[in-house]
């Protein structure tokens, strides 16, 4: 028989080439002992327990509902672990790998597999193996598919997933996944005959900074349970939450919840309908930041040992700036900041990161970076490209770089300087 060998598909900083390092208390103290040559990833444990707190906190005042926190945006068991801690007992998995490790940590979690396009064994192994009760569907193939793979179990948890209009999202997520209406009020008859629960599920873009966009898909939602004229039990609102950025300032976490609430009220349904929300980059963006190292300045351009294949993907094509400041154990600077872009450590022309990235005039080769915001699809997209997968874990004491209104952690950075 062939053997094939898996290459993990979470967690992938744990790899055999990467050491967890004991805590130390700041960033600056971590790159004046350790040097480091590779990324420093840095874990805030603080941080990703009072915005998990806060953010499972605002939404059950809101709504009396449930945080799934969606796993694929950072599956490292320290960001797991800590957003447990902060409350989270739900998780949404698009994967059996998410699935196993969610389920290995903690056992009595809720999983959910939220995955509309699934592979026929990983249902199997989500509903047998793990206990796995809920899944995602937007279409009658996929109907039959998870009914036929669990042997028309009767105890399923069956979720329409809605497709939604392109928005005004920073990640546009219309067009890949979702049913219309017609088809939605198709599934969700079927889905009702058969399912033990069912619900409605959306996602309205990622990094969605309009709040009335989630009353708008609530009104939608609305609209397909009257057409079908079936109960739901749950209404899933989805991800999308947005953080801080550079150019990117949402409004205050509270009026997404308003917002939620708003639509919620116009479209009364029975009050047994349970509330979800799938939240990703809003529960852990601010508890993670890479240190690189500076390798080479060409005028404004700075080659780091990170980039679009590492760490560093969302601010390559999607240009997401992101907030950076200077590490220099020798002593700070105090130049004026200046805009920089990007060269990451591969040979490839497309690592690049055109930023413009905000940094004392003075930076230059062998200077440190710390970049913030990437606790959020950064570390998990990670590839072994051209030999760069090496990089070093630690947790720290340090506040996020930046601020999100609502979120209830203060930063390092003013505002201006990011
Ligand atoms: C089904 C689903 N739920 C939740 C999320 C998390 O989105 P965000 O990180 O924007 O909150 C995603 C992200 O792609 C998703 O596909």
């Amino acid at each position: 028989m062939t053997q094939t060998r898996f290459r993990s598909a979470v967690a992938p900083l744990r790899r055999n080439t990467t050491r967890t390092i004991a805590a130390l208390p700041t960033v600056d103290a971590l790159v004046a002992e350790l040097r480091p040559a590779e990324p420093l990833h840095c874990i805030r444990p603080q941080v990703l327990r009072a915005t998990a707190r806060r953010f499972v906190d605002s939404f059950a005042a809101a709504t009396g509902g449930d945080v799934l926190y969606a796993v694929k945006c950072n599956p490292d068991p320290a960001f797991l672990r800590n957003l447990w801690k902060g409350g989270v007992r739900h998780f949404d998995c698009a994967s059996p790998a998410e699935i196993r490790i969610v389920r290995s940590m903690f056992p009595e979690a809720e999983v959910h597999y939220m995955h509309p396009v699934k592979n026929r064994a990983a249902i199997r192994q989500a509903y047998y193996g793990h206990d796995v009760r809920d899944f995602s569907l937007d279409s009658v193939e996929e109907l039959e598919k998870i009914l036929a793979e669990t042997g028309r179990a009767k105890d399923l948890g069956l979720f329409i997933r809605l497709a939604m209009p392109k928005g005004n999202a920073a990640m546009d997520l219309s067009g890949k996944f979702g049913a219309d209406k017609d088809t939605a009020v198709t599934l969700l008859r079927r889905a009702r005959a058969v399912g033990r629960r069912v619900g409605l599920c959306f996602h309205v873009g990622s990094q969605m900074l309009d709040p009335a966009a989630y009353t708008r898909a609530i009104l939608m939602a609305g609209g397909v349970v009257a057409a079908a004229g079936v109960e739901v039990d749950v209404l899933d609102v989805g991800g999308g939450f947005p953080v801080s950025y550079p150019d990117m300032e949402p409004p205050d976490l509270s009026l997404f919840m308003d917002a939620i609430a708003e639509g919620l009220r116009a479209i009364a349904l029975p009050a047994s309908t349970r509330i979800w929300c799938e939240p990703g980059r809003a529960l852990v963006a601010a508890g993670g930041s890479v240190v690189v190292q500076v390798e080479r300045r060409r005028g404004d351009e700075l080659f780091v040992n990170d980039g679009v294949y590492g760490s560093l993907s969302d601010a390559g094509v999607p240009a997401f700036r992101f907030p950076c400041r200077l590490v220099r154990p020798s002593g700070d600077s105090d130049a004026p900041l200046l805009p920089f872009s990007f060269w990451g450590p591969t040979c490839d022309s497309a690592d690049r990161m055109r930023g413009p990235f905000l940094l004392p005039a003075d930076v230059r080769e062998g200077d440190w970076i710390e970049i913030g915001q990437l606790g959020a699809y950064g570390a998990t997209l990670r590839t072994e490209f051209n030999g760069f997968d090496q990089a070093r874990l630690a947790e720290v004491v340090d506040p996020p770089l930046l601020e999100t209104a609502g979120h209830g952690v203060s930063p390092r950075l003013p505002r201006m300087a990011a």
